[in-house]
Protein backbone atom coordinates (compact mmCIF):
# COMPACT_ATOMS: atom_id res chain seq x y z
CA UNK A 1 0.00 0.00 0.00
CA UNK A 2 1.66 3.24 -1.12
CA UNK A 3 0.56 6.84 -0.64
CA UNK A 4 -2.15 7.74 -3.43
CA UNK A 5 -2.74 11.31 -5.05
CA UNK A 6 -6.37 13.04 -5.50
CA UNK A 7 -6.84 16.04 -7.04
CA UNK A 8 -5.04 18.23 -4.60
CA UNK A 9 -4.74 16.07 -1.46
CA UNK A 10 -2.45 12.55 -0.74
CA UNK A 11 -3.70 10.06 1.51
CA UNK A 12 -1.92 7.62 3.35
CA UNK A 13 -2.81 3.54 3.92
CA UNK A 14 -5.15 3.25 7.29
CA UNK A 15 -7.28 0.07 7.12
CA UNK A 16 -5.96 -2.65 4.83
CA UNK A 17 -7.75 -4.86 2.68
CA UNK A 18 -7.42 -8.25 5.10
CA UNK A 19 -8.43 -5.85 8.04
CA UNK A 20 -11.69 -5.40 6.48
CA UNK A 21 -12.51 -8.42 5.43
CA UNK A 22 -12.34 -9.75 8.79
CA UNK A 23 -14.36 -7.28 10.24
CA UNK A 24 -16.62 -7.90 7.18
CA UNK A 25 -16.46 -11.65 8.31
CA UNK A 26 -17.86 -11.00 12.28
CA UNK A 27 -20.43 -8.56 11.20
CA UNK A 28 -22.11 -11.13 8.54
CA UNK A 29 -21.92 -13.89 11.35
CA UNK A 30 -23.63 -11.24 13.82
CA UNK A 31 -26.34 -10.55 11.02
CA UNK A 32 -26.52 -14.53 9.85
CA UNK A 33 -27.54 -15.61 13.71
CA UNK A 34 -29.86 -12.32 14.10
CA UNK A 35 -31.85 -14.06 11.18
CA UNK A 36 -31.26 -17.45 11.25
CA UNK A 37 -34.71 -18.30 12.28
CA UNK A 38 -36.30 -15.18 10.64
CA UNK A 39 -40.20 -15.60 9.23
CA UNK A 40 -39.70 -13.73 6.21
CA UNK A 41 -37.23 -12.39 3.39
CA UNK A 42 -35.59 -9.09 4.64
CA UNK A 43 -34.26 -6.41 2.10
CA UNK A 44 -30.70 -5.35 2.00
CA UNK A 45 -31.19 -1.88 1.14
CA UNK A 46 -27.50 -0.79 -0.46
CA UNK A 47 -27.07 3.34 0.58
CA UNK A 48 -25.45 4.64 -3.09
CA UNK A 49 -22.95 5.26 -3.80
CA UNK A 50 -20.49 4.71 -0.47
CA UNK A 51 -21.44 1.84 0.61
CA UNK A 52 -21.32 -0.50 -2.79
CA UNK A 53 -18.09 -2.48 -2.17
CA UNK A 54 -18.89 -2.89 1.29
CA UNK A 55 -22.50 -4.39 0.36
CA UNK A 56 -21.20 -6.52 -2.17
CA UNK A 57 -19.18 -8.15 0.37
CA UNK A 58 -21.40 -8.30 3.01
CA UNK A 59 -24.01 -9.83 0.64
CA UNK A 60 -21.32 -12.76 -0.15
CA UNK A 61 -21.19 -13.94 3.21
CA UNK A 62 -25.38 -13.64 4.06
CA UNK A 63 -26.40 -17.24 4.24
CA UNK A 64 -30.11 -16.44 4.63
CA UNK A 65 -32.81 -16.06 1.75
CA UNK A 66 -32.86 -12.28 1.01
CA UNK A 67 -33.52 -9.50 -1.68
CA UNK A 68 -30.84 -6.84 -2.13
CA UNK A 69 -32.34 -3.14 -3.52
CA UNK A 70 -30.33 0.63 -3.66
CA UNK A 71 -31.33 3.70 -2.53
CA UNK A 72 -29.81 7.21 -2.24
CA UNK A 73 -30.57 10.22 -0.61
CA UNK A 74 -31.62 13.40 -2.44
CA UNK A 75 -29.71 16.50 -0.65
CA UNK A 76 -32.07 18.64 1.18
CA UNK A 77 -35.52 20.05 -0.04
CA UNK A 78 -39.49 19.98 -0.47
CA UNK A 79 -41.08 18.88 2.93
CA UNK A 80 -42.20 15.63 3.63
CA UNK A 81 -44.62 14.15 5.83
CA UNK A 82 -41.53 12.99 8.18
CA UNK A 83 -41.05 16.79 8.61
CA UNK A 84 -37.43 15.83 6.85
CA UNK A 85 -36.74 17.88 3.66
CA UNK A 86 -35.10 14.63 2.06
CA UNK A 87 -36.48 11.79 -0.53
CA UNK A 88 -35.05 8.77 -0.78
CA UNK A 89 -34.38 8.21 -4.56
CA UNK A 90 -34.03 4.77 -6.34
CA UNK A 91 -36.67 2.23 -4.24
CA UNK A 92 -38.33 0.20 -7.07
CA UNK A 93 -40.07 -2.36 -5.06
CA UNK A 94 -42.65 -2.11 -2.32
CA UNK A 95 -41.35 -2.07 1.58
CA UNK A 96 -44.68 -2.09 2.61
CA UNK A 97 -44.51 -4.42 6.07
CA UNK A 98 -40.55 -5.23 4.83
CA UNK A 99 -37.84 -6.22 7.39
CA UNK A 100 -35.05 -3.92 5.83
CA UNK A 101 -30.93 -4.37 6.37
CA UNK A 102 -30.05 -0.94 5.64
CA UNK A 103 -25.90 -1.10 4.66
CA UNK A 104 -24.13 1.81 5.21
CA UNK A 105 -20.29 2.70 4.11
CA UNK A 106 -19.89 5.43 7.69
CA UNK A 107 -21.86 6.96 9.56
CA UNK A 108 -20.88 10.20 11.37
CA UNK A 109 -22.55 12.41 12.90
CA UNK A 110 -25.85 10.36 12.10
CA UNK A 111 -28.00 13.34 10.34
CA UNK A 112 -28.17 10.72 6.84
CA UNK A 113 -29.00 7.45 8.69
CA UNK A 114 -31.29 8.80 11.24
CA UNK A 115 -33.16 10.72 8.47
CA UNK A 116 -33.23 7.57 6.18
CA UNK A 117 -34.91 5.33 9.38
CA UNK A 118 -37.70 7.52 9.35
CA UNK A 119 -38.03 8.05 5.79
CA UNK A 120 -38.03 3.84 5.57
CA UNK A 121 -40.64 3.75 8.22
CA UNK A 122 -42.69 6.29 6.60
CA UNK A 123 -42.80 4.62 3.51
CA UNK A 124 -44.20 1.48 5.77
CA UNK A 125 -41.40 -0.68 6.37
CA UNK A 126 -42.03 -3.29 9.28
CA UNK A 127 -38.52 -2.91 10.98
CA UNK A 128 -35.37 -1.31 9.66
CA UNK A 129 -31.89 -2.48 10.89
CA UNK A 130 -28.92 -0.69 10.45
CA UNK A 131 -25.75 -2.32 9.44
CA UNK A 132 -22.91 -0.26 9.14
CA UNK A 133 -19.01 -0.98 7.77
CA UNK A 134 -17.47 2.37 9.31
CA UNK A 135 -18.42 4.38 12.91
CA UNK A 136 -16.90 7.59 13.89
CA UNK A 137 -17.92 7.33 18.05
CA UNK A 138 -16.30 10.60 18.58
CA UNK A 139 -18.80 12.65 16.44
CA UNK A 140 -22.01 10.28 16.21
CA UNK A 141 -24.59 11.60 18.84
CA UNK A 142 -28.15 10.43 17.78
CA UNK A 143 -29.99 7.86 19.97
CA UNK A 144 -31.06 5.95 16.81
CA UNK A 145 -29.16 2.42 17.99
CA UNK A 146 -26.98 1.32 15.22
CA UNK A 147 -27.45 -3.03 15.36
CA UNK A 148 -24.34 -3.60 13.50
CA UNK A 149 -20.64 -1.71 13.66
CA UNK A 150 -18.16 -3.69 11.54
CA UNK A 151 -15.31 -1.30 12.31
CA UNK A 152 -15.25 1.85 14.53
CA UNK A 153 -12.45 4.76 13.74
CA UNK A 154 -11.19 8.01 14.40
CA UNK A 155 -12.78 11.56 13.37
CA UNK A 156 -10.31 11.84 10.60
CA UNK A 157 -10.67 12.10 6.63
CA UNK A 158 -10.77 8.66 4.65
CA UNK A 159 -10.93 7.50 1.07
CA UNK A 160 -11.14 4.13 -0.36
CA UNK A 161 -13.06 1.29 -0.20
CA UNK A 162 -16.73 2.71 -1.43
CA UNK A 163 -15.58 6.32 -0.18
CA UNK A 164 -14.63 9.05 -1.65
CA UNK A 165 -13.08 12.36 -2.16
CA UNK A 166 -15.00 14.52 -4.35
CA UNK A 167 -16.19 11.06 -6.47
CA UNK A 168 -12.65 9.95 -6.75
CA UNK A 169 -10.82 6.57 -4.57
CA UNK A 170 -13.76 4.82 -4.25
CA UNK A 171 -12.42 2.06 -6.44
CA UNK A 172 -9.59 1.18 -3.89
CA UNK A 173 -9.57 -2.06 -1.60
CA UNK A 174 -7.32 -0.69 1.29
CA UNK A 175 -9.13 2.62 3.35
CA UNK A 176 -6.72 5.49 3.34
CA UNK A 177 -6.37 8.89 5.60
CA UNK A 178 -6.04 12.24 4.70
CA UNK A 179 -2.07 12.74 4.76
CA UNK A 180 -1.59 15.49 7.31
CA UNK A 181 1.10 16.82 5.68
CA UNK A 182 -0.92 17.81 2.60
CA UNK A 183 -3.49 19.78 4.77
CA UNK A 184 -0.49 22.59 5.68
CA UNK A 185 -0.45 24.73 2.40
CA UNK A 186 3.39 24.66 0.56
CA UNK A 187 4.76 27.82 1.49
CA UNK A 188 4.18 29.91 -2.31
CA UNK A 189 7.37 30.33 -4.46
CA UNK A 190 8.95 33.49 -5.94
CA UNK A 191 11.48 33.40 -8.30
CA UNK A 192 12.49 36.18 -11.07
CA UNK A 193 13.59 35.93 -14.38
CA UNK A 194 16.71 38.12 -15.08
CA UNK A 195 18.82 39.68 -18.22
CA UNK A 196 18.83 42.55 -20.75
CA UNK A 197 16.10 42.82 -23.05
CA UNK A 198 15.71 40.22 -25.29
CA UNK A 199 17.81 37.51 -23.31
CA UNK A 200 14.86 35.33 -23.35
CA UNK A 201 12.49 36.28 -20.40
CA UNK A 202 9.65 36.06 -21.31
CA UNK A 203 9.75 33.07 -23.89
CA UNK A 204 11.01 31.03 -20.96
CA UNK A 205 8.71 32.29 -18.39
CA UNK A 206 6.05 31.23 -20.03
CA UNK A 207 7.11 27.88 -20.56
CA UNK A 208 8.21 27.05 -16.84
CA UNK A 209 5.07 28.79 -15.22
CA UNK A 210 3.03 26.08 -17.21
CA UNK A 211 5.39 23.10 -16.03
CA UNK A 212 5.93 24.59 -12.14
CA UNK A 213 1.93 26.03 -11.53
CA UNK A 214 3.51 29.22 -11.49
CA UNK A 215 1.70 32.87 -12.28
CA UNK A 216 3.42 34.59 -14.51
CA UNK A 217 4.20 38.50 -13.92
CA UNK A 218 5.60 40.83 -16.45
CA UNK A 219 5.75 43.93 -15.60
CA UNK A 220 6.35 44.90 -19.33
CA UNK A 221 3.26 42.85 -20.70
CA UNK A 222 1.32 45.19 -17.87
CA UNK A 223 2.34 47.99 -18.99
CA UNK A 224 1.81 47.69 -22.69
CA UNK A 225 -2.30 46.40 -21.43
CA UNK A 226 -2.78 49.89 -19.78
CA UNK A 227 -1.14 51.27 -23.40
CA UNK A 228 -3.35 49.22 -25.36
CA UNK A 229 -6.77 49.97 -22.97
CA UNK A 230 -5.69 54.05 -23.40
CA UNK A 231 -5.72 54.29 -19.31
CA UNK A 232 -3.66 57.75 -17.72
CA UNK A 233 -0.89 55.51 -16.87
CA UNK A 234 -0.68 53.63 -20.18
CA UNK A 235 -0.21 56.73 -21.61
CA UNK A 236 2.70 58.12 -19.53
CA UNK A 237 4.29 54.81 -19.94
CA UNK A 238 4.39 54.91 -23.40
CA UNK A 239 6.07 58.23 -23.69
CA UNK A 240 9.26 56.70 -21.55
CA UNK A 241 9.42 52.74 -22.81
CA UNK A 242 9.11 54.25 -26.66
CA UNK A 243 12.43 55.85 -25.82
CA UNK A 244 13.73 52.91 -24.24
CA UNK A 245 13.76 54.70 -20.29
CA UNK A 246 12.37 52.86 -17.22
CA UNK A 247 8.47 54.13 -15.74
CA UNK A 248 9.07 55.21 -12.23
CA UNK A 249 9.61 52.79 -9.41
CA UNK A 250 5.51 53.48 -7.65
CA UNK A 251 4.19 53.00 -10.92
CA UNK A 252 5.65 49.09 -11.20
CA UNK A 253 5.51 48.67 -7.63
CA UNK A 254 1.52 49.60 -7.65
CA UNK A 255 1.10 46.71 -9.77
CA UNK A 256 2.80 44.25 -8.28
CA UNK A 257 1.32 44.28 -4.98
CA UNK A 258 -1.84 43.88 -6.60
CA UNK A 259 -0.46 40.84 -8.72
CA UNK A 260 0.04 39.09 -5.17
CA UNK A 261 -3.09 39.93 -4.00
CA UNK A 262 -5.42 38.76 -6.56
CA UNK A 263 -3.41 35.22 -7.07
CA UNK A 264 -3.98 34.02 -3.25
CA UNK A 265 -4.27 30.56 -4.32
CA UNK A 266 -1.26 29.82 -7.33
CA UNK A 267 1.48 27.82 -6.23
CA UNK A 268 3.75 31.16 -6.50
CA UNK A 269 5.13 33.63 -9.11
CA UNK A 270 7.64 34.12 -11.81
CA UNK A 271 8.49 37.99 -12.02
CA UNK A 272 9.60 39.00 -15.45
CA UNK A 273 11.35 42.42 -15.86
CA UNK A 274 10.89 43.17 -12.28
CA UNK A 275 12.82 44.43 -10.23
CA UNK A 276 14.78 46.86 -12.55
CA UNK A 277 16.28 49.09 -10.08
CA UNK A 278 17.59 48.39 -6.75
CA UNK A 279 14.90 50.49 -4.87
CA UNK A 280 12.28 47.70 -6.70
CA UNK A 281 14.41 45.30 -5.37
CA UNK A 282 14.48 46.65 -2.13
CA UNK A 283 10.39 46.95 -2.04
CA UNK A 284 10.11 43.33 -3.23
CA UNK A 285 11.59 42.16 -0.23
CA UNK A 286 9.07 44.60 1.94
CA UNK A 287 5.55 43.60 0.11
CA UNK A 288 7.02 39.73 0.18
CA UNK A 289 8.05 40.02 3.83
CA UNK A 290 4.75 41.99 5.20
CA UNK A 291 3.30 38.78 3.83
CA UNK A 292 5.35 36.46 5.39
CA UNK A 293 7.23 35.19 1.79
CA UNK A 294 10.18 35.83 -0.15
CA UNK A 295 12.46 35.34 -3.39
CA UNK A 296 13.30 32.08 -3.52
CA UNK A 297 15.69 32.16 -6.64
CA UNK A 298 16.57 34.96 -9.30
CA UNK A 299 17.44 33.34 -12.42
CA UNK A 300 19.74 35.56 -14.66
CA UNK A 301 19.68 34.43 -18.21
CA UNK A 302 23.35 36.11 -19.69
CA UNK A 303 23.29 36.80 -23.36
CA UNK A 304 26.18 39.15 -25.24
CA UNK A 305 24.50 42.79 -26.41
CA UNK A 306 25.07 41.76 -30.44
CA UNK A 307 22.74 39.24 -29.57
CA UNK A 308 20.07 41.26 -27.89
CA UNK A 309 20.15 43.33 -31.46
CA UNK A 310 19.65 40.28 -33.61
CA UNK A 311 17.05 38.59 -31.33
CA UNK A 312 15.06 41.52 -31.18
CA UNK A 313 14.89 42.41 -34.75
CA UNK A 314 14.18 39.09 -35.22
CA UNK A 315 11.38 39.38 -33.17
CA UNK A 316 10.38 43.01 -34.83
CA UNK A 317 9.44 41.02 -37.95
CA UNK A 318 7.26 38.82 -35.32
CA UNK A 319 5.63 41.24 -33.19
CA UNK A 320 4.79 44.14 -33.37
CA UNK A 321 6.31 46.27 -30.23
CA UNK A 322 6.78 49.97 -30.34
CA UNK A 323 10.13 49.86 -28.69
CA UNK A 324 11.61 47.01 -31.02
CA UNK A 325 11.94 48.93 -33.89
CA UNK A 326 14.27 51.70 -33.93
CA UNK A 327 18.05 50.65 -33.01
CA UNK A 328 18.81 53.94 -30.97
CA UNK A 329 15.52 52.72 -28.54
CA UNK A 330 17.35 49.21 -28.22
CA UNK A 331 20.21 50.39 -27.56
CA UNK A 332 18.70 52.51 -24.74
CA UNK A 333 16.78 49.70 -23.79
CA UNK A 334 20.51 48.23 -23.17
CA UNK A 335 22.24 50.65 -21.64
CA UNK A 336 19.53 51.37 -19.30
CA UNK A 337 20.14 47.61 -18.38
CA UNK A 338 23.29 47.97 -18.10
CA UNK A 339 23.61 51.19 -15.53
CA UNK A 340 20.07 50.43 -13.68
CA UNK A 341 19.09 47.07 -13.84
CA UNK A 342 22.74 44.95 -13.74
CA UNK A 343 23.76 46.57 -10.14
CA UNK A 344 20.66 44.17 -8.91
CA UNK A 345 23.03 41.37 -9.73
CA UNK A 346 24.92 41.87 -6.88
CA UNK A 347 22.16 42.16 -4.05
CA UNK A 348 20.47 39.07 -4.81
CA UNK A 349 23.93 37.16 -5.15
CA UNK A 350 24.35 39.09 -1.35
CA UNK A 351 21.66 36.80 -0.56
CA UNK A 352 22.91 33.80 -2.22
CA UNK A 353 19.82 33.05 -4.15
CA UNK A 354 21.30 34.65 -7.54
CA UNK A 355 21.83 31.64 -10.44
CA UNK A 356 23.42 32.46 -13.45
CA UNK A 357 21.98 30.71 -16.81
CA UNK A 358 23.82 30.85 -19.91
CA UNK A 359 21.11 32.04 -22.25
CA UNK A 360 22.63 32.00 -25.71
CA UNK A 361 22.11 27.75 -26.37
CA UNK A 362 18.56 27.40 -28.14
CA UNK A 363 14.89 28.03 -26.48
CA UNK A 364 14.83 24.37 -24.94
CA UNK A 365 18.41 23.79 -24.36
CA UNK A 366 18.19 27.00 -21.40
CA UNK A 367 15.14 25.87 -20.22
CA UNK A 368 16.38 22.65 -19.25
CA UNK A 369 19.11 24.48 -17.38
CA UNK A 370 16.37 26.70 -15.65
CA UNK A 371 13.81 23.72 -14.86
CA UNK A 372 17.27 22.06 -13.40
CA UNK A 373 17.87 25.24 -11.34
CA UNK A 374 14.44 25.47 -9.81
P1 LIG B 1 9.93 44.38 -21.04
O1 LIG B 1 8.70 44.02 -21.74
O2 LIG B 1 10.27 43.70 -19.81
O3 LIG B 1 11.11 44.30 -22.10
P2 LIG B 1 12.65 43.91 -21.98
O4 LIG B 1 13.20 43.78 -20.64
O5 LIG B 1 13.29 44.85 -22.91
O6 LIG B 1 12.67 42.47 -22.46
P3 LIG B 1 11.98 41.85 -23.74
O7 LIG B 1 10.56 41.55 -23.41
O8 LIG B 1 12.27 42.69 -24.93
O9 LIG B 1 12.83 40.55 -23.89
P4 LIG B 1 12.70 39.13 -23.20
O10 LIG B 1 13.88 38.90 -22.33
O11 LIG B 1 11.36 38.93 -22.60
O12 LIG B 1 12.90 38.25 -24.46
P5 LIG B 1 11.86 37.38 -25.30
O13 LIG B 1 11.56 36.15 -24.57
O14 LIG B 1 10.75 38.20 -25.79
O15 LIG B 1 9.93 45.94 -20.75
C1 LIG B 1 9.57 46.86 -21.73
C2 LIG B 1 9.67 48.27 -21.18
O16 LIG B 1 8.70 48.47 -20.15
C3 LIG B 1 10.98 48.65 -20.52
O17 LIG B 1 11.92 49.11 -21.46
C4 LIG B 1 10.53 49.74 -19.56
O18 LIG B 1 10.35 50.95 -20.23
C5 LIG B 1 9.18 49.25 -19.09
N1 LIG B 1 9.28 48.42 -17.87
C6 LIG B 1 9.00 47.09 -17.75
N2 LIG B 1 9.18 46.65 -16.50
C7 LIG B 1 9.63 47.74 -15.80
C8 LIG B 1 10.01 47.93 -14.47
N3 LIG B 1 10.03 46.90 -13.60
N4 LIG B 1 10.38 49.16 -14.07
C9 LIG B 1 10.39 50.19 -14.94
N5 LIG B 1 10.04 50.09 -16.24
C10 LIG B 1 9.65 48.86 -16.66
O19 LIG B 1 12.81 36.99 -26.51
C11 LIG B 1 13.17 37.94 -27.49
C12 LIG B 1 13.17 37.28 -28.88
O20 LIG B 1 14.15 36.29 -28.95
C13 LIG B 1 11.85 36.58 -29.21
O21 LIG B 1 11.56 36.76 -30.56
C14 LIG B 1 12.15 35.10 -28.90
O22 LIG B 1 11.39 34.23 -29.70
C15 LIG B 1 13.62 35.01 -29.22
N6 LIG B 1 14.31 34.03 -28.37
C16 LIG B 1 14.17 33.88 -27.03
N7 LIG B 1 14.99 32.92 -26.57
C17 LIG B 1 15.71 32.49 -27.65
C18 LIG B 1 16.71 31.49 -27.82
N8 LIG B 1 17.18 30.79 -26.77
N9 LIG B 1 17.21 31.30 -29.05
C19 LIG B 1 16.75 32.01 -30.10
N10 LIG B 1 15.76 32.95 -30.00
C20 LIG B 1 15.27 33.18 -28.80
MG1 LIG C 1 9.60 40.11 -22.37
Amino acid sequence: MERIHLKDKYFVPYIPYERLEKAIDDVAERINHDFKNFDGIPIVLCVLNGSILFTGELMKRLNFPCEFSSVRLSSYEGTLSTGITRKVLGLTSSIKGRTIIVVEDIVDTGKTITDLYALLLDAGAEDVKICTMLLKPEVYKKDLKLDYVAMEIENRFIVGFGLDYDQLGRNYKDIYILDKRTEEKAPMKHYLIFGPPGAGKGTQAAKLVERFGLRHVSTGDLLRRQIAEGTELGLKAKHLIDQGLLVPDEVVEGMIAAELDANPDVKGFLFDGFPRTTAQAEHLDTILADRGRKVDAVLSLAIPDEMVFERIRHRAQIENRADDTKPEVIQNRIDTYHAKTEPIAAFYKDKGVYQEVDGTGTIDEVFEKLCALM
